[in-house]
C-alpha cells in the first residue's frame, strides 16, 4: 500500500539540493523543504512574502529556464529541482545620511555600477514583486528620485533582482538608499507633525500627562471608556468638544 493510500494526501517528487523526496503536494517550496526535514535558520522570515527573507531558484521538469520565486509563496510542482539561496552577496555600499544631499549623484558615487546596467530586463522578470526594476534603474540614472522611489515601494529587498543581473548590479540596496533619500531630503515635510512636535516640546502636555499618572486603575479606566469618539459618519473637519489636548 503506497504512503498515498494510507494518508489520503498526494505525494509528489521534489529534488531538495539534488535529492529526492516525496511530499504532500499543494505546499509551497519553504514548506515541502521542512517536510523533508530542513530546519529553517536563516533564509526564512515572515512566512507571508512580506520580509523578502526566502529567495529561492528551481527548475522544472523538462524546462531549461531557472526560475525564481519566494520559498513561502511558491506552491511546488512534480518534478521540481529545487535550492535555496540562504542570503545573495550584493555589493552594499556603506554611507551616512547625514552625509547626503538630495541630489542624485550621491547614489553615483556610492553605487557606480548604476551604469552598468545593459537594460536586459531580468531583474524586472524575476521581482515577484512585479516592480519595473530596470525602469527604476533607468529613472535613477536621470536623476528622478521621486519617481523611482514610487515605483519601486513594493521592494521586499529579496535580492533576486541582482542574482540575475549581467551588470551586476545591487538594484535592491540602490533603491533602498534612493527611498533613505527621499524620505530624509525630498519628500514634503508634514506640518500637522512640526506642529505637535511643537507643542510637545514645549510642555503643553506635561500636566496633564502628570495628572494621568497619579490616577487610580478605575479612574483611568472610566476616563478611556468615556472618552470622545470620532463618530464613523464624521467628515475630516470633526473636533472633540474637549479641545485641551489638541
Ligand atoms: S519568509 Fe518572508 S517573504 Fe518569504
Amino acid at each position: 500500500m503506497s504512503a498515498t493510500e494510507i494518508t489520503g494526501v498526494k505525494l509528489i517528487p521534489v529534488y531538495i539540493m539534488g535529492k529526492r523526496y516525496e511530499v504532500p503536494e499543494g505546499l509551497t517550496i519553504m514548506k515541502a523543504m521542512e517536510y523533508s526535514g530542513y530546519i529553517f535558520i536563516r533564509g526564512c522570515g515572515c512566512r507571508g512574502g512580506i520580509c523578502g527573507a526566502c529567495g529561492t531558484v528551481y527548475r522544472k521538469s523538462k524546462d531549461y529556464k531557472i526560475y525564481t520565486g519566494l520559498a513561502c509563496q511558491t506552491v511546488i510542482e512534480p518534478e521540481m529541482y529545487l535550492a535555496q539561496i540562504p542570503f545573495y552577496p550584493a555589493n552594499r555600499a556603506d554611507y551616512n545620511l547625514d552625509d547626503l544631499t538630495s541630489a542624485p549623484e550621491g547614489i553615483y558615487k556610492l553605487y557606480p555600477e548604476l551604469f552598468r546596467c545593459v537594460a536586459c530586463n531580468a531583474c524586472t522578470k524575476v521581482c515577484p514583486m512585479k516592480i519595473e526594476v530596470m525602469d527604476v534603474m533607468a529613472l535613477l540614472k536621470q536623476g528622478n528620485i521621486a519617481k523611482a522611489v514610487e515605483l519601486s515601494f513594493d521592494c521586499i529587498q529579496c535580492g533576486l533582482c541582482a542574482s540575475r543581473c549581467f551588470g551586476e548590479l545591487p538594484q535592491y540596496h540602490i533603491t533602498q538608499l534612493a527611498r533613505r533619500l527621499y524620505g530624509a531630503r525630498i519628500a514634503p515635510r508634514s506640518r500637522h507633525l512640526a506642529e505637535v512636535d511643537e507643542s510637545i516640546k514645549s510642555g503643553r502636555y506635561e500636566e496633564p500627562l502628570r495628572k494621568l499618572a497619579g490616577m487610580a486603575e478605575n479612574e483611568l479606566r472610566k476616563l478611556y471608556h468615556e472618552r470622545e469618539i470620532e463618530p464613523w459618519e464624521e467628515g475630516d473637519d470633526w473636533r472633540p468638544e474637549e479641545t485641551g489636548y489638541l
